[in-house]
């Protein structure tokens, strides 16, 4: 029931072939994690397994390596795939094909992520050459199979990762759509740090016999997790955020609406924080850029909607920020379930009025959370201890505009494009119409809850709206930080300290 590494088996032990073995040490993941352990050996044995394992346990590794160990030596035929692995999110599909890629070419095994957002052609020359792994969220993946592109029938192995989150998104029809086109007698494996809800249904009808492993109780704390609970006044909320931003060491904030994030991200840069806004608005290149740049360390502090609280891995994030409180007890797991992983420990804040306090203990009680509360104003003792805020430089960071999404060559039929075979087809390759948006509420569109949802509309047609820039404000008009928060503009201490040329440029 821990998080850290085991030293009860090694991945030998558990029945995996020695090229993924060597594999593994050559990254060097030498002892399996409880959850490996306690799932490889049935999955291997070819048992249908329900894995609950908390954020951070090492899931991915848990259903990845039986999976390719068990297609191994078969290759997989054109357009069919011998293996499938379900996620939710554009960025999970990628995270998942960069841990299992790898270790599935010790194998003999191609890898291949099938997502929207992406050139729909390069997927298809994929599957076309022959994929033995598909990584895939189910909207694109229904549209290459309605194209003809692809087949299930061959599938061996399923995998469907954050089950319980393809469910709550309303993926449950296209989940279930694809499901059905699998041979009965395959391996399913489902896994998620909360497994409950519409989950059952999938159980019910498409696992056999299943063994469950669930290696802390459902509300079990990660151990080496600390929350807080600080409540702020809402004037001054803006300037605990920015000297919590200005802290050394890898921050992310969770904020509600995509309008949220981008506020957010401008009104930092205003006084020196640079910051990657991540939401489901973006383009997909300039989401997989502001990931990689916090990635890589070069910025600092990701700010984001829930499209990264699922399954998203970042090594040496340390404090997690609740800027908005999450929805419910197991969003609110998921989002601090980004710092404190593998064993590593990490700190969660998250931020309150006085009167969003009763609320949000409720809700952190349902998460099995206690945390230690305290009133925080900007330059606090407390806050500085607890998170490491210190001032930001007060220098304005010029923004990063994102860049207009590349159309590559011009488009026979106008708005339509061409698939290899020469046959024109309704949508197109840059993530407009991609099927994600089709096939249920993609996390990608999810941002906000109804009702509150300023920015909800879907990524096609908030991209065609005229005049409007990607993050959704218009050009010369107010930046989004103006409206931010409730607050007055300029009222915080920090923005009166920008200069005001360099911030209107
Ligand atoms: N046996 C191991 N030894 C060392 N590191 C490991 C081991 N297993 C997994 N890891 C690392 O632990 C980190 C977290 O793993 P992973 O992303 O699979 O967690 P998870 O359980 O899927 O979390 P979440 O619920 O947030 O999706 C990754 O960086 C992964 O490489
Ligand atoms: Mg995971």
């Amino acid at each position: 029931m821990t998080d850290g590494p085991s030293t009860l088996s090694t991945f030998a032990e558990l029945g995996l072939p020695t090229p993924l073995v060597s594999a593994l040490e050559r990254r060097g993941i030498t002892a399996p994690f409880p959850i490996q352990v306690a799932c490889i050996p049935d999955a291997i044995a070819g048992r249908d397994v329900l894995g609950r394992g908390q954020t951070g346990s090492g899931k991915t590794l848990a259903f990845g390596l039986p999976l390719l160990a068990g297609i191994a030596g078969v290759q997989a035929a054109p357009t069919r795939p011998r293996a499938l692995i379900l996620v939710p999110t554009r960025e999970l599909a990628m995270q998942v094909q960069d841990a299992l890629g790898p270790l599935g070419r010790s194998l003999g095994l191609h890898t291949k992520i099938v997502v929207g957002g992406m050139s729909m052609t390069k997927q298809i020359q994929a599957l076309r050459r022959g994929v033995d792994v598909l990584v895939a969220t189910p909207g694109r993946l229904t549209d290459l199979i309605e194209r003809g592109e692809c087949s299930l029938a061959d599938v061996r192995i399923t995998v469907l990762d954050e089950a319980d989150h393809m469910c709550d998104l309303g993926f449950l029809p296209a989940v279930s759509k694809l499901l059905d086109q699998i041979p009965s007698d395959g391996q399913r494996l489902l896994f998620s740090a909360t497994l409950d809800g519409d989950v059952d249904k999938l159980v019910r009808r498409y696992l056999h016999d299943p063994v469950t492993h669930s290696i802390a109780p459902a509300a079990a704390p990660v151990e080496t997790m600390d929350h807080h609970l600080f409540i702020v006044d809402r004037a001054d909320k803006q300037n605990v955020i920015a000297e919590v931003a200005g802290r050394e060491g890898r921050t992310i904030m969770f904020v509600r609406t995509k309008h949220g994030v981008d506020a957010l991200a401008k009104k930092l840069a205003r006084v020196g924080v640079r910051a990657g806004a991540l939401h489901g608005g973006k383009t997909q290149s300039a989401r997989t850029r502001t990931l990689a740049e916090f990635r890589e360390g070069k910025v600092g502090v990701l700010i984001a909607t829930d499209v990264a609280a699922r399954g998203i891995h970042v090594d040496d994030v340390s404090l997690v920020v609740h800027v908005d409180p999450a929805a419910d007890h197991k969003d609110y797991l998921h989002r601090a379930g980004r710092t404190a992983r593998a064993g590593e420990r990490g700190t969660v804040a998250t931020l309150v009025a006085h009167n969003e306090v009763r609320n949000t203990e409720r809700m952190m009680r349902r998460a099995g959370v206690r945390a230690l509360r305290s009133k925080v104003a900007a330059g606090d003792e407390a806050l500085v201890r607890i998170t490491g805020a210190q001032p930001p430089s007060g220098i304005p960071v010029p923004p990063d505009p994102e860049p207009r999404p590349q159309r590559r060559g011009p488009r026979p039929g106008g708005r339509r494009d061409r698939r290899p075979g020469g046959r024109f087809e309704g949508r197109g390759q840059d993530g407009r119409l991609d099927g994600e948006y089709r096939a249920g509420r993609s996390a990608d569109h999810r941002d906000g809850r109804p009702g509150e949802h300023r920015e909800g509309r879907p990524e096609h047609r908030q991209r065609r709206e005229p005049g409007a820039t990607p993050g959704g404000a218009r050009p010369g008009g107010r930046g989004g930080a103006a409206r931010h928060g409730g607050g007055r503009a300029g009222a915080g201490r920090y923005e009166d300290r920008r200069p005001r040329p360099e911030a209107a440029r």
